[in-house]
Formats: structure tokens, C-alpha cells, sequence
């Protein structure tokens, strides 16, 4: 079969044999369609010291599973699944209490220390956790993201535990924050504050009605345009979701006191955390590798339509263009958000 795997700052298509059940709570699916992450950049360029050379890159994807270990309980050969891209045991002291990202038996290992799915087939450790099968008026793009980017964004909602009413700043309109916008209007808030610095990105949210502020810190003084519409107190709520050079910097000065700051951003150098500047804020910060651990209620939500991803699909391209949509999700100029490769 065809696949992708990257070595330093390399990526390549090769055929590779295609894989086979290992364990017994293992399956095989056939990638119906898989998507390119920003992880996936931060795995080429040698940021992600647990990554392997030479494996097949990708963890966003559906598919149809089409093997099944003998130990799978609760899916059948033709389902229709989306993936988590955590492997998690659900049986581990992490797992029993939600936190599978952290799962003693699994954590991010398609596509960075296993193989992942950017390739025609692909072996999912733990297929019951592994795996949730897609509601049958839910097709295999609208449910594109839910392991990944959409569980992402909810993720960050969910630790600034945003409640209704509430005002919720998100930094960072890319695909991950989109999201979290998404999810944050499940919420009833009374605001919902976009923030970047890409003009383009902030009228699509504008537009989709994911948001009813937005804000271009090249164009305005967000902490006054802030202060502005939450009678000086900051917002409620922030999700920093940008990991640019000052976002980190700009999360908690926006906050209101008391306010929770969830960081969902990957940032490839540490940051300041100024406590004298801060005091007397009592401001908690929460960070987080994903626990997506609501693949099935996210694919409730986006089969009654109260959640909608379709809009983050600007690309399509074969497996075979692989290389060619890493050329452009890579591209900071281009209008690319996601790119479904079929
Ligand atoms: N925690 C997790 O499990 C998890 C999962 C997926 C992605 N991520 C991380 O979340 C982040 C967002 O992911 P994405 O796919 O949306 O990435 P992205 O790069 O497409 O989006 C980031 C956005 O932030 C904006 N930005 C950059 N610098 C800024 C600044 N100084 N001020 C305002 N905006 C700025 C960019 O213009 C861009 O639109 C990344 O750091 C990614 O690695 C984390
Ligand atoms: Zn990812
Ligand atoms: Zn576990």
C-alpha cells in the first residue's frame, strides 16, 4: 500500500506492506479519509522527541474497519468509524479517570511512534477506545475532525469551564480554534471573542457566526478593545489556542480576576510566567494535550446539527498529492485551513 513517512525535515510516499492485527484488541481500518495537522509540522522538524523516524505520519482520520482482533467488543467488520487520536487502554489509573492522554498503556502514538494513517490502511491499538462509529446521517467529512481538531477545541472550553453568560476570549483562529468557538456557542455565552492576527481567519468566524467579536492585535489595543466590552473586568474565559510569540503573555493579561486560562497551544519555546505582575489576579492557568475523550457525544452534536466542521475543508487532494498538500498546509500565505486527503 501507499504510505507517508518523514525523517528530518523530509516526508516521502513509499509502498510499505500493508498492516496486520498484532493484538487482539487491535483493528484494521481502510482510510477513507485523513487529514494533515500542525502536529504533524512539529513532528518533521525534530520537535516531538518521542516521534520515530521512518513511521507513517497522520492521526486525524475516518475509515471503515475492515479487520478485527478477537478481543474487540464493540464494532464489526464495515463500520463506519472516526479515530481518537489518542491510544488509550480505558483501563489504566490515567484512563479511569478521563485523563487518556496520559494513558500508562498508550497516549499520541499513531502517526508518531506507531504508524499512523496517512496511508491507504491502518492498525488501531485498543480499537474499542480507539474508535467511535459515525451516526449513520453523519458522512465521512463531517466527521473528519471529531478525534482530533474538534476535540481539541472542545477540550479548551471545557478547562476554562466556560458557563452561560459568560464572556470567553479564544486566541487564534486556526483550525483549533474554530473550534473552540464552535463548541464554546453550546454553551450560551453572552460573548465570544476571536483574536489573530490573520484578517482572513477572523472574517471567516465573523461570517460562520462563530463569533461576535473580532480582534487584529496588528490593528487595535486588544486589552482596551477588551476592557471595552467587559466593563474593565476581562474576560471570563480564555482559550489560548495560537502559541504565537506574545499569545501566552496576551491570555492572562485579558482574563478577568479569578478567571480560568485553558492552553491548548503547542509552543516550541518555554514562556514567562510573570507571578509579581499577576498577583493578587488569582488567575488559574490549565494546559492540556488533548483527552479526547467525547469522540461520541461530538458526533451526536454534529448529527443533530448543532455542530458543523465542514467549512475547515479549503483543500482536497489524493494520497498520491500527498506531498503536495504538505507544500501548501506549510504555506503561512496560503488560505489554507484543513486539507482532506481521500
Ligand atoms: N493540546 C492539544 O492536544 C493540541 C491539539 C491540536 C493542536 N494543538 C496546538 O494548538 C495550536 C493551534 O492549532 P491550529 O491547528 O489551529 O494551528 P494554526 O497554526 O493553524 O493556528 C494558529 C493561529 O494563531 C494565529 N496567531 C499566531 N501568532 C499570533 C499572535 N501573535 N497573535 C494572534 N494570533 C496569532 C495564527 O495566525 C493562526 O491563525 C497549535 O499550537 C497546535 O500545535 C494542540
Ligand atoms: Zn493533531
Ligand atoms: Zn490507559
Amino acid at each position: 500500500m501507499k504510505a507517508l513517512v518523514w525523517d528530518y525535515n523530509k516526508i516521502n510516499l513509499i509502498e510499505k506492506e500493508k498492516p496486520t492485527i498484532i493484538d487482539s484488541r487491535d483493528a484494521i481500518v481502510k482510510v477513507t479519509l485523513s487529514s494533515v495537522c500542525t502536529s504533524d509540522l512539529h513532528i518533521i522538524k525534530g520537535f516531538v522527541p518521542k516521534a520515530v523516524p521512518n513511521t507513517v505520519l497522520g492521526h486525524e482520520f475516518v475509515g471503515e474497519v475492515v479487520e478485527l482482533g478477537a478481543d474487540v467488543k464493540n464494532l464489526s467488520i464495515g463500520d463506519r468509524v472516526s479515530a481518537n487520536c489518542e491510544t488509550f487502554c480505558g483501563e489504566c489509573y490515567f484512563c479511569k479517570r478521563g485523563f487518556i492522554n496520559n494513558c500508562e498503556n498508550g497516549g499520541w502514538k499513531l502517526g508518531c511512534s506507531i504508524d499512523g494513517c496517512q496511508a491507504e490502511y491502518v492498525r488501531v491499538p485498543f480499537a474499542d477506545t480507539g474508535l467511535t462509529k459515525i451516526p449513520d446521517n453523519v458522512s465521512y467529512e463531517n466527521a473528519l475532525f471529531v478525534g482530533d481538531i474538534l476535540s481539541s477545541g472542545y477540550f479548551g472550553v471545557e478547562l476554562c469551564e466556560l458557563k452561560q453568560n459568560e464572556t470567553i476570549a479564544i486566541i487564534g483562529s486556526g483550525p483549533v480554534g474554530l473550534c473552540s468557538m464552535a463548541c464554546a456557542k453550546l454553551f450560551n455565552p453572552s460573548k465570544i471573542i476571536a483574536i489573530d492576527i490573520n484578517s482572513t481567519r477572523l472574517n471567516l468566524a465573523k461570517e460562520l457566526n462563530l463569533a461576535d467579536y473580532v480582534f487584529n492585535p496588528n490593528d487595535c489595543d486588544i486589552e482596551f478593545e477588551i476592557n471595552n466590552i467587559t466593563q474593565n473586568r476581562g474576560v471570563d474565559c480564555v482559550v489560548e489556542a495560537a502559541g504565537g510569540n506574545n499569545t501566552f503573555e496576551l491570555a492572562w493579561k485579558i482574563a478577568r480576576a479569578n478567571a480560568i486560562v485553558a492552553v491548548v497551544a503547542m509552543y516550541e519555546e518555554n514562556q514567562v510566567l510573570p507571578l509579581p505582575q499577576m498577583y493578587g489576579k488569582n488567575l488559574i492557568f490549565k494546559t492540556g494535550g488533548v483527552d479526547a475523550v467525547h469522540c461520541k457525544k461530538l458526533l451526536e452534536y454534529i448529527s443533530e446539527g448543532k455542530i458543523n466542521t465542514d467549512f475547515l475543508v479549503t483543500h482536497k487532494y489524493s494520497l498520491d498529492e500527498i506531498e503536495e498538500a504538505y507544500k501548501l498546509f506549510e504555506d503561512k500565505n496560503s488560505n489554507c485551513l484543513k486539507i482532506a486527503i481521500y
